[in-house]
């Protein structure tokens, strides 16, 4: 029997390639071209199955031109670049690929935190300019993350780690919003309070941002939402772009109507909102919260696996739709 044909729609790591071709006719995108949607939708067609990364789109009018398209299995936690409900309807099973990422993740997210309370990055950009002459008493003078209050929006699983970073290793106190309540036994071991959104928003210190992209969780910080924060507060983004209205962050981070901001992901990434380029106390960073090399390689065998347990025993590991599984 003829192996079946998988497109690796972006550049990945060679053991990757080698693992899938233990199984698989694999056609690799090894020099990493960035392609179009037409040109997407011309390099799947005639594919059982695709390897994508969180750029690439798989929506109606993709899986129309390709229906020989029987799962995509994404190198990505956050699948908001799949349409489910198209896929589930053309009977393409979706994948995502979970928990390899979340500590990685989570460490980012306090990272991003410190730099931005701590202006490091700013302070860094002022020494390599070689304007530091002398010390100063209130030079880059920030905010301080112990003993503050942290509020963490989406308390998934990357959101609980957050917290746990928080409460257990700078005795933070910490609240959350997310759509619902975690059970008691797991807001005790993240030692964290549950709060409306408008609560967290007015009283935390630092805010992070985890929740998931959605047209329901488009713009979740917009200018009215600023407004509500302290002008002394942070906010980090470590969830998706357009979570965010970047242009109303811009314009409150110019007025100081909030300190800083720390942000992975952006609207339109990877172009950046000009403006955001434009303030100092923004902490900018491209997309990289899971960047290590052992969690880029989980991340990545785990989307190979979930291509692998399909094809293989109908049996994906981290099935996203798997009512589709039923009808194969
Ligand atoms: C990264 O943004 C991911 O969703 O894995």
């Amino acid at each position: 029997m003829s192996k079946p044909n998988i497109l690796v729609a972006r550049a990945v790591f060679p053991e990757v390639i080698a693992h899938l071709q233990q199984h698989f006719e694999v056609h690799a995108n090894q020099a990493d071209e960035t392609w179009s949607k037409a040109q997407l939708m011309d390099k799947l067609r005639g594919m059982d199955g695709a390897f994508t990364t969180g750029g690439d789109r798989i929506d109606a009018e993709v899986l129309a031109a390709c229906p020989t398209l029987k799962i995509c299995a994404n190198m990505a936690v956050g699948y908001n670049n799949f349409d489910i409900d198209a896929m589930t309807a053309a009977g393409v099973l979706a994948t995502n690929a979970p928990d390899v990422l979340t500590e990685t993740t989570a460490d980012f997210g306090f990272a991003l935190l410190m730099a931005t309370a701590r202006r490091i990055t700013e302070s860094e950009h002022y020494l390599r300019a070689g304007k530091w002459t002398k010390w100063s008493f209130d030079m880059f003078a920030g905010s301080d993350i112990h003993g503050s209050t942290l509020g963490v929006l989406g308390m998934g699983r990357i959101g609980q780690g957050i917290a746990k970073r928080g409460a257990y290793g700078f005795g933070m106190k910490v609240i959350y919003h997310n759509r619902s309540r975690l059970d008691a036994a797991l807001e005790a071991e993240c030692k964290a309070s549950y709060v409306s959104k408008d609560e967290l928003l007015r009283t935390a210190d630092h805010v992070v941002l985890v929740l998931p992209y959605s047209p329901a969780s488009h713009h979740t910080i917009g200018a009215a939402e600023l407004a509500l924060m302290k002008p002394t507060a942070t906010l980090v983004n470590i969830a998706r772009g357009g979570i965010v209205d970047d242009a109303a962050l811009a314009a409150a981070l110019r007025d100081r109507r909030i300190a800083a901001a720390g942000l992975d992901v952006f609207e339109g990434e990877p172009q950046v909102h000009p403006d955001l380029l434009t303030v100092p106390n923004v902490v900018l960073t491209p997309h990289i919260a899971s960047a290590t090399v052992p969690t880029r390689m989980a991340m990545a065998m785990l989307a190979a696996d979930n291509l692998i347990g399909f094809f293989k025993e109908k049996r994906p590991l981290t099935p996203l739709n798997p009512a589709v599984l039923a009808t194969k």
